[in-house]
């Protein structure tokens, strides 16, 4: 069986296609934003003027009617994004008369990753731009059992870096300048409960820059801190939940020094840690094809009556009837 997955929750525009072994295509046209932050207005109208090229040079590579299920990011996301998106999927389902599922972007970041490593009933930290949660599943549903009370950590650090003067997207380029820190000044670590928050983090972070401390170093202060209490949240799940397996996702997932953290926690209490190709780790259109997939051989389809986009659709929302 063959799925096609367009993702368009926010800036990332991307269409996959996989069949039940692995990615076939993966085919991407992002939005980059010239300056500041992501407009949801300009990247949807991005998302619509992009949309037909990127699936023609899909098309170039694997055959229209080899097609047997249609996906799309249903939810959460930015409203005008995923109207978009939806719009396509459905013409594009009713086009080649296939069934239409709609996918929760969260669900997919974690399913790909269960996919694609050998992780089987980890904790997923899943770190990201708009989200930051930590994620088990509890019976028939996945369930946040720690999540930011504010801010996604990748726009933490994307606001740090425009501050400092850096352009969007900020996380690779904080990573870089965090590696030449020397001095390590104290920021707010804030952990409440299993929550967690960082825009108070971002606001003493930018004043440590205003007052005269080095670029390098407000980066490496900020990482050490901001991972340090996802890396507490994610080990405090690990115990509560007696499990032995952690899956780190989403587009901060790339970074090497939260792996790290994340590796030598896990190595102290006994666990495997994993991590999924990068390609796949952050926003991409094949975690949709792919859950889409798993959800359609599992019985689920979405009438194109149901197929309103979701801007809060949690991953709790889903039930889950696969292994
Ligand atoms: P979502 O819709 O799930 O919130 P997203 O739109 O933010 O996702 P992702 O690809 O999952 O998209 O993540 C993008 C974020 O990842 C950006 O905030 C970016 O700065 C951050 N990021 C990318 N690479 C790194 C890195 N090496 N270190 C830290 N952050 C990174
Ligand atoms: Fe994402």
């Amino acid at each position: 069986m063959i799925a096609l997955g367009i993702e368009g929750t926010a800036w990332s525009l991307s269409i996959g296609v996989v069949d039940e072994e692995d990615v076939i295509v993966l085919e991407n046209d992002p939005y980059i934003p010239k300056e500041g932050g992501i407009h949801p207005r300009e990247a949807s109208q991005h998302h619509s003027e992009r949309l037909p090229s990127l699936l023609s040079r899909v098309f170039e590579k694997v055959d229209k009617s080899s097609i047997d299920v249609v996906a799309f990011s249903q939810g959460p996301g930015m409203g005008p994004c995923l109207r978009v998106v939806a719009t396509a999927a459905r013409l594009l389902a009713v086009k080649l008369k296939k069934p239409l599922v709609g996918v929760n972007h969260c669900l997919a970041h974690v399913e790909v990753g269960r996919w694609k490593t050998e992780a089987k009933n980890p904790v997923s930290l899943y770190v990201s731009g708009g989200n930051s949660q930590v994620i088990a599943r509890r019976g028939n549903r996945y369930r946040v059992f720690g999540e930011t009370l504010d801010i996604g950590i990748g726009n933490a650090l994307d606001k740090l870096a425009r501050h400092m003067g850096l352009k969007h997207p900020g996380g690779p380029k904080i990573e870089e300048l965090a590696k030449k820190g020397k001095d390590y000044y104290l920021l707010p670590y804030v952990v409440k409960g299993m929550d967690f928050s960082f825009s108070g983090m971002v606001t003493a972070a930018q004043r440590l820059y205003d007052s005269g401390v080095a670029r390098e170093d407000v980066a490496f202060s900020f990482q050490e801190t901001a991972f340090a209490m996802l890396t507490e949240v994610t080990e405090r799940a690990l115990a509560y939940l007696d499990l032995d397996e952690v899956l780190l996702v989403g587009g901060v997932a790339a970074n090497k020094r939260l792996q790290e953290m994340l590796k030598i926690m896990c190595g102290d209490r006994g666990a495997k840690f994993y991590v999924p190709p990068r390609e796949l780790a952050g926003d991409n259109g094949a975690m949709i094809a792919y859950t889409g997939l798993l959800m359609y051989k599992h019985g689920y389809q979405t009438p194109i009556e149901k197929s309103y986009v979701r801007p809060d659709f949690r991953i709790e929302d889903v039930e889950v009837n696969w292994d």
